[in-house]
């Protein structure tokens, strides 16, 4: 791998503290909610505080509560009950995916980039990580479901603060049909997952989750079993060949050297998951509609 251009890593790092200052519901929400536990009798109280003090984030997460993507039969109208009927750590997940989609989506609206489409394979793979996390791994589905909502984060912030060096690399996956992380490894010798790797541990989203999206493009699988950031590549996959959203490139180059070992990754393997995912695409339009909408 090449060094990237011109300490473009060392950039990212200093824009960290303007990020702060850009999108302060973020930090504020996530600093609060991520260090409370599910099996503390007072956690559930503690996050319908936090959440309580930010009206549009409250909106937010209501209405997806309230989405056909959960289909409950009577609507909640407040975060207490939002959480009784689904559960604390669904709401806590649900919370951490609105907080970031609020806060870029209010830095993204002005540009030629198509961040309903964006969210929409967040979406995808947020509910492909945690179906597969439920059906065969060891991890747990809400820890795979906020993995995959904020997989490609690191993509936004080079959107918002690198603008001119994220076009380059968009251009370049158009032009040369490939996809957007073969491009911006050949353009800026950085990833999208390593930005997104320093943004996410800045930003106190827990050291596990943080690289799984870091290692989501080339995840270790050496062990028997694949871990979180091989979910997320799976999940991703199908979301990609499923054609759900748009995630910076049309073209899916499917490198061998990218893609993980074992028997959950050969083509026929892959070719099953990818059918036993396609189903689920219109909850993600649901979902996707819900947490995005201003
Ligand atoms: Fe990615
Ligand atoms: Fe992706």
């Amino acid at each position: 791998m090449k060094m990237s251009e011109s300490g473009l890593d060392d950039r990212v790092i200093e824009t960290l503290n303007r990020m702060d200052q850009d999108m302060p519901s973020i930090p504020a929400v996530l600093g609060q909610i991520m260090n409370l536990t599910d099996s503390d009798e007072s956690s559930a109280g503690d996050l319908v505080r936090v959440l309580s003090r930010d009206q549009a984030l409250t909106a937010r997460i209501l209405r997806v509560a309230n989405s056909a993507f959960y289909g409950i039969r009577n609507k909640v109208t407040t975060v207490d009950r939002a959480v009784l009927v689904l559960g604390f750590e669904k709401v806590r997940r649900l919370a951490v995916g609105a907080s970031f989609m609020a806060g870029f989506s209010n830095r993204v609206e002005q540009k030629r980039f198509d961040l309903d489409g964006f969210w929409l394979h967040a979406a995808a793979v947020g509910v492909f990580s945690e179906r597969l996390a439920r059906e065969r791994g060891a991890e747990s589905p809400g820890d795979a479901f906020t993995a995959g909502i904020l997989h490609d984060i690191g993509k936004l912030v080079m959107l918002v603060y690198f603008e001119a060096e994220f076009f380059r690399v968009l251009d370049r996956a158009a032009r040369d049909e490939i996809d957007f992380h073969h491009a911006e490894m050949l353009e800026l010798g950085l990833g999208h997952d390593l930005v997104a790797g320093l943004v996410l541990r800045h930003w106190y989203i827990p050291d596990h989750l943080a690289e799984a999206v870091r290692e989501h493009h080339h995840p270790a699988t050496s062990g028997a079993e694949p871990g979180l950031a091989a979910r997320v590549w799976l999940a991703d996959y199908a979301a990609r060949r499923l054609e759900i959203g748009f995630s910076g490139s049309p073209h899916l180059d499917d490198r061998p050297d990218e893609r993980p070992t074992g028997p959950a990754f050969g083509d026929q393997a892959l070719a099953a998951t990818v059918e036993a995912l396609a189903g689920e695409k219109e909850r993600i339009v649901d979902l996707a509609g819900a947490l995005a909408e201003a």
